[in-house]
């Protein structure tokens, strides 16, 4: 496939790819290539301390590019790989501190989205084998769920592997095994749940002392349009008394609604998970002065999406507050 040669070819130049996985588009350079991997930040705009998650093949990129994974590692890796986990193990010497952001760990991860198993594999038999890969949107933004999503970020001067829509829609659970007790620094598609029954503990929460992580930090995943989370209740009161709102919500539009956008985003999670970046591009380019976001329930299943919800709603104006 022409495609996936002129990715190869220009990863192997030390240049940048856009690649499909199945969680959201990875904006890729060649892992062992500090340089390369110097395009990924500047072209980001992201701080260069901010560690970058490393895509590998298959179960041997664990121990190719972390150092002794534990037998932990490898369990989580069996059960969950190819898929939407990341797993944080020491880093092995050849992963370049570009990509860690100086840090002794790295975050390894296995996509199992068929275009990204091609590159990867294919990189594997020419290349290092390995693509350091922050989600391919500028700082701060909405993650990329299409390869048109990816354009609009970066204009037509990057490479994109289109790979159609994302079937996951949201990033990757990210799981600390290096501290010793697991820890979920980013609940995913993988859950708390999932691990759990694999490893018989619990992951803890991440505390203040854990790794610094873009994904982690309040307000990221934003829109540029102010955003608030409110309650079923909260979005009635805001109906009546707001103009020019653009609405993400859980059932229809009541037939008395006047908004400028309203999309009904459904109930269940994954679907709600799937589609919740695009809808969010949507409403950001509605032309409305705010965004009201009902919030979802409480229950495990919507960890992902409540956790992405409230990043991208940090530091939005309370409801009564002009934006
Ligand atoms: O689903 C995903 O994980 C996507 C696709 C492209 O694989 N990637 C992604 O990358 O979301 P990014 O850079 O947007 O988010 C990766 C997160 C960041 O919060 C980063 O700080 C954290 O992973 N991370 C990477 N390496 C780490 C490390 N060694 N220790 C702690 N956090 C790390
Ligand atoms: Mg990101």
């Amino acid at each position: 496939m022409a495609e996936l040669h002129e990715a190869l070819r220009l990863l192997l130049a030390g240049e940048l790819v856009a690649f499909p996985t199945e969680t959201v588009y990875g904006l890729g350079a060649d892992a062992s290539n500090a340089e390369a991997v110097a395009k990924i930040f500047a072209l980001k705009g992201r701080p260069s301390d901010h560690p970058l998650i490393v895509h590998v093949a298959s179960i041997e990129g664990l121990s190719q590019w972390g150092r002794d994974p534990s037998p932990d590692a490898f369990l989580l890796a069996e059960s969950f790989w190819p898929g939407p986990l990341t797993i944080i193990v020491k880093k092995a010497s050849r992963v370049p501190d570009a990509v860690t952001g100086g840090q002794a760990t790295v975050g390894l991860r296995c996509p199992s989205h068929p275009m990204a198993q091609d590159l990867l594999r294919a990189f594997a038999r020419v290349g290092s084998g390995a693509i350091a890969a922050p989600s391919a949107n500028r700082f701060g933004h909405v993650s990329p769920t299409t390869a048109d999503h990816v354009r609009d970020e970066f204009g037509p001067g990057l490479f994109v592997l289109d790979g159609g829509a994302c079937e996951v829609g949201l990033e990757s659970t990210i799981i600390d095994l290096s501290r010793g007790a697991p820890v979920l620094l980013r609940p995913g598609a993988v859950t708390r749940e999932d691990i759990a029954r694999v490893m018989g503990v619990e992951p803890r929460d991440r505390d203040a002392d854990a790794p610094r992580a873009s994904g982690t930090l309040d307000a990221h995943y934003a829109p540029q349009t102010a955003m608030t989370l409110v309650s079923a209740a909260s979005l009635d009161l805001g109906l009546r008394s707001l103009t020019n709102v653009a609405v993400l919500a859980l059932h229809e539009a009541p037939f008395s609604a006047r908004v400028t956008s309203w999309i009904d985003a459904g109930s269940d999670a994954m679907r709600y998970g799937h589609d919740l970046y695009s809808n969010l591009r949507t409403l950001d380019a509605s032309g409305a002065k705010r965004i009201l976001v009902e919030m979802p329930p409480l229950s495990p299943e919507w960890e992902a999406v409540n956790d992405r919800l409230n990043r991208a709603a940090a530091g939005s104006l309370p409801i009564d507050d002009e934006p």
